[in-house]
């Protein structure tokens, strides 16, 4: 049995989970800016996992556990790869998707432990879990390694870290270069998103025993700024 170490108060007490000690890695609500991006993801939610069904396929498609951990759950855009009566425990430090994300999951029968807090010191126990996923998360993150650190640490050994992340255009090419005249607005209305991260090589470089990471375009993305795209999963 795995183990929690300080839940969201508002969180019911969980059969499968115990809690410890309290979180360090404060939740936000910037307001309107909140407000949008819970809009924004909530209304764009079918697109965006139409343009992503591919990674999002290869990526979650055969998770297979009774206790997902997702980071930066937003408002649920991967409930459907989950089982009903699976247990999430969705990292989500964004007050402004607790809502909708507390809704969409009640709909789709998964039982929902949020903690309304960032990924970079989780308050869960050493190789409790089989399986971290993450979509458009990585990007976002205030420290990308302490978050792959508390990843690996949280896995079991063998578990795997599931990801689908946009990332950095390739160096002197069109896109990158649109990604770094608007990196600061961008990175101001998506609250810290960074369009120019080197994601992969984080993930390589965050001492898992495997790493796959396959680089493919989203189809049909009018998203063109966070069209440099990449799935992987990473085994500890
Ligand atoms: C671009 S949104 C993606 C949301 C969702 N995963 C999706 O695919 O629609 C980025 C998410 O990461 C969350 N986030 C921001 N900082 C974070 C952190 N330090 N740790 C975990 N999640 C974070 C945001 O609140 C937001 O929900």
């Amino acid at each position: 049995m795995s183990a929690l170490q300080g839940t969201d108060p508002r969180s019911p007490h969980d059969h499968r989970h115990r809690a410890c000690a309290s979180a360090t890695s404060e939740p936000f609500d910037h307001g309107a800016v909140s407000r949008f991006n819970a809009w924004f993801f909530d209304a764009f939610d079918r697109y965006i996992n139409y343009i992503a069904r591919r990674h999002k396929q290869a990526a979650f498609g055969e998770l297979d556990s009774d206790v997902v951990v997702e980071l930066g759950a937003g408002v649920g855009a991967n409930l459907d790869h989950l089982r009903p009566g699976t247990q999430l425990i969705a990292i989500e430090p964004s007050l402004a998707m607790h809502d909708r994300l507390r809704e969409r999951a009640a709909e789709v029968g998964v039982e929902l432990v949020l903690l309304a807090q960032g990924a970079e010191e989780l308050p869960l126990e050493d190789a409790a879990y089989d399986e971290v996923i993450c979509s458009l998360v990585l990007c976002t993150v205030r420290d990308v390694e302490a978050v792959l650190a508390e990843v690996r640490r949280i896995l079991r050994p063998g578990g795997r870290f599931r990801f689908v992340e946009h990332v950095a255009a390739p160096r002197w090419s069109p896109r990158r270069l649109l990604q770094r005249v608007i990196r600061r607005p961008w990175a101001w209305l998506f609250e810290g998103c960074t369009l120019d991260r080197d994601t992969a090589s984080a993930v390589r470089a965050a001492g898992f025993a495997s790493v796959e990471i396959t680089g493919q375009r989203f189809r049909r993305s009018f998203f063109v700024p966070v069209n440099t795209t990449i799935w992987g999963i990473a085994t500890r």
